[in-house]
Order: C-alpha cells, then sequence, then structure tokens
C-alpha cells in the first residue's frame, strides 16, 4: 500500500537504533523478544532500527529459537523460525546502543563482561521487567525452558506488555542502564 506523503513518521534521531535482547541461552526469552520488538516496529512503519538478540551462554549457538518460542511468537502472527542462537561478544557492547537483558543474571553477567574504556561502554545495560507496567509478580522475565507452553506464553504476555514502553524509551534516548 501506498501512504504518498504520509508514508513515514518523521524519525528523527532514533533512527538506526540499535537494540539488542540478552537472556541466558537465547533459544527461548530473547527470540521472542527479538520478535515482538520487531512486530511492534512493523506496526507503527518504523524502520532504520537494529534488532537482535544473544545469550550469556553459547550452549545453543547456531540453533533455531525453542520449538515452543517458535509456537508462542506464531500464535501471535510472528515468525521467529529464522533466528540463529549466539553467545554475547565484547564487541557487542560497542555496537549496540540497548542491551536489555531478561532477568538480573543476565544484567549481571553481561554487565561483569562490559569492556572498559569510553569506546567500548557505549550500550546502555537495562532490565526488560523495568518496563513492564503493573505489579511486580517476577524477579525478571522469567526462565520458561524447563516448564510448559503456559510459561512461554506468560513470558510474551510480559514481553508485549513492556515493548511498547521500552520503545518509547529508546526513541527518546533515555534511559537508567547501568
Ligand atoms: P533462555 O532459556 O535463556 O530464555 O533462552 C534457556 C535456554 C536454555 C537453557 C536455559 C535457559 N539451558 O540451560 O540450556
Amino acid at each position: 500500500m501506498h501512504h504518498g506523503l504520509t508514508r513515514r513518521p518523521r524519525l528523527g534521531n532514533h533512527e538506526r537504533m540499535k537494540v539488542l535482547f540478552l537472556c541466558l541461552g537465547n533459544i527461548c526469552r530473547s527470540p521472542l523478544a527479538e520478535g515482538a520488538f520487531r512486530h511492534l516496529l512493523a506496526a507503527r512503519d518504523l524502520t532504520g532500527f537494529e534488532v537482535d538478540s544473544a545469550g550469556t551462554g553459547g550452549w545453543h549457538a547456531g540453533e533455531p529459537p525453542d520449538h515452543r518460542s517458535i509456537r508462542i511468537a506464531f500464535e501471535h502472527g510472528v515468525d521467529i523460525s529464522g533466528q540463529r542462537a549466539r553467545q554475547l561478544a565484547a564487541e557487542d557492547f560497542a555496537r549496540f546502543d540497548w542491551i536489555v537483558a531478561m532477568d538480573d543474571d543476565n544484567l549481571r553477567a553481561a554487565a561483569s563482561r562490559r569492556p572498559s574504556g569510553p569506546r567500548h561502554a557505549r550500550a546502555r545495560l537495562v532490565a526488560m521487567l523495568d518496563y513492564v507496567p503493573g505489579p511486580r509478580v517476577h524477579d525478571g522475565v522469567p526462565d520458561p525452558y524447563y516448564g510448559d507452553l503456559d510459561g512461554f506464553r506468560e513470558v510474551w504476555r510480559l514481553l508485549e506488555r513492556g515493548m511498547p514502553h521500552l520503545l518509547a524509551e529508546v526513541v527518546q534516548g533515555r534511559g537508567q542502564g547501568l
């Protein structure tokens, strides 16, 4: 569909914003987060973002997302089956503007691996749950790996609620990250 002159909102300096979602294995939560964020960007007709996900651990590197994550995303019209897991790398701290951790373990692991020196300190490290409104019933986005499909549904529900608030902050370029 052609939208003529109103085709795109004015993007300002959040064009080329780079956002990395981080969990432990990069097969359950952060692939869903990446999918949910991409889905929101598409729904708002926002372009120019770079979105990726990674795990603090590398055990599943090269693997597609867990079939349960693929299924839950698919139920919401999002195809994450093409994603491949990878481990967080030192370069990610220089490459990304934002690193969004799914839980406090991921946050601490990333904080301890941040390379020293201002050139490498660019990424803002934040917790996903801080963007989810409402009462806090979890410490972080709960790890669903050893649970059932309901755990994956809860992950999606949290992500879906939090993403508009995360996006708002990314666009404003503010944040209280570590
Ligand atoms: P994720 O879930 O961090 O949300 O991708 C997990 C995936 C794999 C493992 C743990 C959590 N694992 O122990 O292999």
